[in-house]
């Protein structure tokens, strides 16, 4: 269900920027209740598992340290870093290995975490190279999901929020490396005049 957006707003100016609005899109309350049910899901799924958590670097952070915590039982985690995003807002269709996972998959029940599905190449990406590494299980768990912006036919078997086709920033999120440590989910935009002005 898409998202709704409150109308809580403010402002911080961190310097000689462009202008940048900041809604936002869902509450830290709401996010940790959903992890918590998606915890839930994932354990009805792997009742007395082991469950090996690949976080996509680095936006999956956030989440990933939540829902390790949520789901209880035997947890372990290892990271990958891949690159699909330039500076700023635009894809560059590419996918590009930037460090691989530490160790191997193969015969793991695999979670992959990942932030935000958006055209779903990084994920394309990602389920192609774990594939070949044989785990015994290989889901996908992804806080939101920007359905209608899709290319790659791909989806997750977890999904926190499907959100409407915006910019988001906050819980691990970035616009340029800032606001992943916002607690909420935020929409961000550019002003109309290229002045710093950031409403959050
Ligand atoms: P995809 O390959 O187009 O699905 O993009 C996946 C990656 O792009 C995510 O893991 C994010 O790092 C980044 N991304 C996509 N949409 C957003 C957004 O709205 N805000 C911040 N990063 C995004």
């Amino acid at each position: 269900m898409p998202t709704k957006a409150t109308k809580r707003t403010a402002r911080v100016k961190p310097g000689q920027r462009e202008e940048e609005t900041l809604r936002v899109l869902i509450s830290h309350q709401r996010i940790r209740e959903r992890v918590r049910h998606m915890a839930q899901e994932i354990r009805r799924d792997f009742p007395n598992e082991p469950v090996h958590l690949v976080g996509v670097l680095k936006g999956s952070v956030l989440f990933l340290a939540d829902l390790a915590r949520e789901l209880g039982g035997e947890v372990s985690f290892d990271f990958i870093s891949v690159s699909s995003y330039g500076k700023g807002m635009d894809s560059t269709g590419e996918v590009k290995m930037n460090k691989d996972l530490d160790v191997s998959i193969e015969g793991r029940s695999v979670l992959v975490v990942e932030d935000i599905l958006d055209t779903g190449l990084t994920l394309k990406y990602l389920l192609r190279l774990f594939e070949e590494r044989k785990p015994k299980h290989l889901r996908v768990a992804v806080l939101l999901d920007k359905a209608e912006r899709r290319i790659a036919d791909v989806k997750a078997d977890y999904t926190g929020f499907v959100i409407p086709n915006e910019f988001v920033v906050g819980y691990g999120l970035d616009y340029d490396e800032r606001y992943r440590n916002l607690p909420d989910v935020c929409v961000v935009r550019l002003g109309p005049r290229g002045k710093t002005k950031i409403e959050a």
